[in-house]
Parts: C-alpha cells; sequence; structure tokens
C-alpha cells in the first residue's frame, strides 16, 4: 500500500494529512501558532513557524499512522495564498512574512494601477490591484526598507518557503503564482510586461508548474528534520483555494464550490481563462493542469453568524439558535441583512463597508434577525454567482457546499433557494491538506489525472434541491438586497471617519 501526504500551511497552524492510495484518510495532525499585528492594517508572521510546524504535525502524523515513511509515494504541498518572503542568496529568510490580509499598500496598489493601467492590469493577470496580493507588498517593501530590499535575491510564497525548507528547490505552482497580480493569465506564467511595469527582476520569481508536477524531493537535512525519507518526491500542490476545490472534487467546469466557513468563498472552474473586466472576481489560474477558475471571496459569511451569536445570543449552540428560523418564512418578513461587517472583497473591495440590518419593526422577533442574518450572507454569496453569471460562466449545474456553515441543513435550503441552484455534500472534510494529497497521487502516478483522483476519492452525500416557491419570494428580496450598499455607502464612508 502506498500513501500520499499533503501539507497545509495556513495562517492559524500548519496541517499534515496521511491518506492511503484509495483516498482514506490514515491521519491527521497540526500544529498552531500566532501571527503579529506590529501596527494597525499590518499582518506578519515568521516563516521558521511554518517550518517548525510541519516538522512536528509530520512527524505526528508518521507516528499516529505507524507507516513506513518509505511508503509514502509523494508529498503535496498547500497554503495560504499571496503572502511575500524574501530570501537573501543564501537563502535566509531576511523580514517576516507579509500575509495575504495586510492591508498596508494602498498607495502601491495606486501606483501599480498608474503604471500598467487598470483595464491593462486586468487583460494580462484577470485582477486588480488588491491590498492583499503580492505584488503591492514588494514595491512596499523595495519603498520602505530599501537596504533590506537590495539584498533580496528572490521572493516566494508561504507554501514555497517550506517547499524550500524541504527539498532546496525554488519552485511555485500556477495557482499560488496567479495570486501575486504578476501571472500572465493565458499562459500561466510570469508575464514579462507585468514584471518590467514594476522593476521586478525574472530571476526574482520562482519557476512555475502545474499543480501536479513534481518540483524536488525531500533533501538528506529535511528528512532528518521531519523523519521522511530522502528522495521523496514533492509536487508543486496549489495555493489554499484550488487545492481546497480539488479536494471537494470542484475541478469541471460547471460545478462551484462554496467553502462557507469564517469567509464564504465561491469558486468555480473554468476551461479557459476568463475574467471579470473590473476585476470584482478573482481570476487565477487552478490547481488543475490547463484549468482556471473564478473566485468570489465574501469576508464574513459563517464569521456572521458567529459575530450574531456571540453579540445577541451568547451561550446558545447553533442548532438551538438555528432551528426556530424554520417556521419563519422566506424572506424574515421584510428584514434585510448586509454581512459587512469586516469590510467586503466581492462583489465591493471596501474595507469601509459595514453590516446593516435594514426594515426593523416591532413584529421581529429573535428568529426573525437569526434568519435574515443567513438570508443576507447567502445574497452576498449570489453576488458573486451574479458576476460569474455576467462574464458568460452560465451552466452552473451543481454547488458542493462545505465549511462549517454547510453543517446546517436549514441553511443550505437557504442557499440552495437563493442560488436558485441543486447544493450537495461531499464525504471529505480535511479542505486544502486533501486537495494537495490528491494532486500528490497524480504526480506519482496513482491516478493519471486529477478528474480521476477525484472521482476514486470524493463522493456526494447530500442533496438540498431549490424549492420553487422560496426561490420566487427571493428574487424581489434579492433585488432590495442589491440596492443597500449603493443606498448605504456613503453613510459607511461618514461613520468610519467618526
Ligand atoms: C485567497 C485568500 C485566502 C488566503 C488565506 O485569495 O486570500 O484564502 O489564501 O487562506
Amino acid at each position: 500500500m502506498s500513501y500520499l501526504l499533503g501539507i497545509d500551511v495556513s495562517t492559524t497552524a500548519t496541517k499534515a494529512l496521511l491518506i492511503d492510495e484509495a483516498g482514506a484518510v490514515v491521519a491527521v495532525a497540526a500544529n498552531e501558532y500566532p501571527y503579529e499585528t506590529p501596527q494597525p492594517l499590518w499582518s506578519e508572521q515568521d516563516p521558521s513557524l511554518w517550518w517548525y510546524g510541519a516538522v512536528q504535525s509530520i512527524r505526528q502524523a508518521l507516528a499516529q499512522s505507524g507507516i513506513d515513511p518509505g511508503a509514502i509515494a509523494a508529498i503535496g504541498l498547500t497554503g495560504q495564498m499571496h503572502g511575500l518572503v524574501l530570501l537573501n542568496a543564501q537563502g535566509e529568510v531576511l523580514r517576516p512574512a507579509i500575509l495575504w490580509n495586510d492591508q498596508r499598500t494602498g498607495a502601491q496598489c495606486d501606483e501599480i494601477r498608474a503604471r500598467l493601467g487598470k483595464a491593462n492590469l486586468v487583460r494580462i493577470t484577470g485582477n486588480d490591484a488588491l491590498t492583499g496580493f503580492t505584488a503591492p507588498k514588494i514595491l512596499w517593501v523595495r519603498e520602505h526598507e530599501p537596504e533590506l530590499f537590495a539584498q533580496a535575491t528572490h521572493f516566494v510564497l508561504p507554501k514555497d518557503y517550506l517547499r524550500f525548507r524541504l527539498t532546496g528547490q525554488i519552485a511555485t505552482d500556477r495557482a499560488g503564482a496567479a495570486g501575486t497580480l504578476l501571472l500572465d493569465l493565458r499562459t500561466r506564467d510570469w508575464s514579462d510586461e507585468v514584471l518590467a511595469a514594476l522593476g521586478i527582476a525574472r530571476d526574482f520569481v520562482a519557476p512555475t508548474h502545474e499543480g501536479p508536477q513534481v518540483t524536488g524531493v525531500i533533501s538528506q537535512n529535511a528528512a532528518e528534520s521531519t523523519g521522511l525519507k530522502p528522495g521523496t518526491p514533492v509536487v508543486a500542490g496549489g495555493g489554499d483555494q484550488a487545492a481546497g476545490a480539488v479536494g471537494v472534487g470542484a475541478v469541471a467546469e460547471g460545478i462551484v464550490s462554496l467553502a462557507l466557513g469564517t469567509s464564504g468563498v465561491v469558486f468555480a472552474t473554468t476551461n479557459s481563462p476568463f475574467y471579470e473586466p473590473e476585476g470584482r472576481l478573482h481570476a487565477f489560474c487552478h490547481a488543475v493542469p490547463g484549468r482556471w477558475h473564478l473566485m468570489g471571496v465574501m469576508l464574513s459569511a459563517a464569521g456572521s453568524l458567529r459575530w450574531y451569536r456571540d453579540t445577541l445570543a451568547p451561550g446558545v449552540g447553533y442548532d438551538d439558535l438555528i432551528a426556530p428560523t424554520e417556521a419563519i418564512p422566506a424572506g424574515s418578513d421584510g428584514l434585510l441583512f448586509l454581512p459587512y461587517l469586516t469590510g467586503e472583497r466581492t462583489p465591493y473591495p471596501d474595507p469601509l463597508a459595514r453590516g446593516a440590518f435594514v426594515g426593523l419593526t416591532v413584529r421581529h422577533s429573535q428568529a426573525h434577525l437569526t434568519r435574515a442574518v443567513l438570508e443576507g450572507v447567502a445574497f452576498g454569496l449570489r453576488d458573486s454567482f451574479e458576476l460569474m453569471k455576467g462574464v458568460g460562466l452560465s451552466q452552473i449545474r451543481q454547488v458542493r457546499a462545505s465549511g462549517g456553515g454547510a453543517r446546517s441543513p436549514i441553511w443550505r435550503q437557504i442557499l440552495a433557494d437563493v442560488l436558485n441552484s441543486e447544493l450537495v455534500t461531499v464525504n471529505t472534510t480535511e479542505g486544502a491538506a486533501y486537495g494537495a494529497a490528491l494532486l500528490a497521487g497524480v504526480g506519482a502516478g496513482i491516478w493519471p489525472d486529477v478528474d480521476a483522483a477525484c472521482a476514486a476519492a470524493i463522493h456526494v452525500t447530500g442533496q438540498t434541491a431549490p424549492d420553487p416557491v422560496a426561490v420566487g419570494r427571493y428574487e424581489p428580496l434579492y433585488a432590495q438586497y442589491r440596492a443597500l450598499y449603493p443606498a448605504l455607502r456613503s453613510i459607511f464612508e461618514g461613520v468610519a471617519d467618526l
């Protein structure tokens, strides 16, 4: 029997997941760490945390399983996207990594748009300049820490720093590379035009690979630290969103992954490089060779419900909180909730956007408020679906829901009705690490391609069909919801100034 190892370098922990060649989970271990906010809007992490987290988690997973490390056919890497790790010629880390959720680069985003032209930037990379992406972080360090930047010979993404420690190779995957804003979406490789416009040398960026391609093997040193066998192949893997989509089998055009965690991510695979001309959706390469994806990110999805529960119903379990909403009619008797509790990314990249309940009357009970939260999140997610339809992705056949929020049958029904689409759940729950392990399996030749890997390991466990009556009720309410942000925007700016 051979085994596959998926490693996920997330913002909060590094996780190691071992699966067997049938896709069954054999062992899983995770080690947590913090991240720093040295100034308001900043978010940084010491890359050595990822390495020590990986060493511990790999050792724990190997011990739990009792398997011979020589039976691991390949390793796949995934992790938080967009983070900037700067290395010098000796491969030493020059400063803490600047993470995906760092917001310091507004001026650098303006500069990138000015240098390339926004329409041209979106046409080449598929994306507008967002503060979270990597390219503006490079410009920020060059501008604010010039002496340090002068020592930098390479930048890598968080998962690729782990790759470097495991294999000694500097390399990246195309899904992750697309999140830097330096990639040409069509050619799936670095854009010479963007690199030149931003004054970034070609040898500063890592060679790119498709998700299942082998990028190197476990070095002697890394084997001694981790307990892995030297020579074990490591595949490119993918950014956490692309690998997470592989992990639920969202790899074919028409199948959309809806990950309902703190944030809500709508991820649609495409067979060609679609992009939204205003850059309101992210357009990245998929971890599946030759495929792409569009993505909408809502910052507070299940996070809205958690805030609501913690603030207005502390101590109440989610099941008890949600159960009474079944008796409330679709539309919460005219109560709307806007879920921008931590600003928003899609469809409005606006850090000043705020949450709101609109339409309150004395007739509204707590169950109405709860239902309005569930519906408001569903409406916000629908915005991403509408943008996707607007760029031509009309054939959405199935939505695969995952994450904590998808455990509620009532919320799943609301989502199916608001999206007017069949919603399914699948057997896999280990997310991006699972997808990375499947990509490793393709690299090792256990499956011929990613479609076959997903077909072998992932199956549908539950289905929720839209209810035509509720679908009809939600249509006019969605139109009202859509009008909320434009109507409230100047008020959000005003209260932010206060
Ligand atoms: C994707 C994104 C997050 C990070 C952290 O665009 O910003 O998913 O990768 O998980």
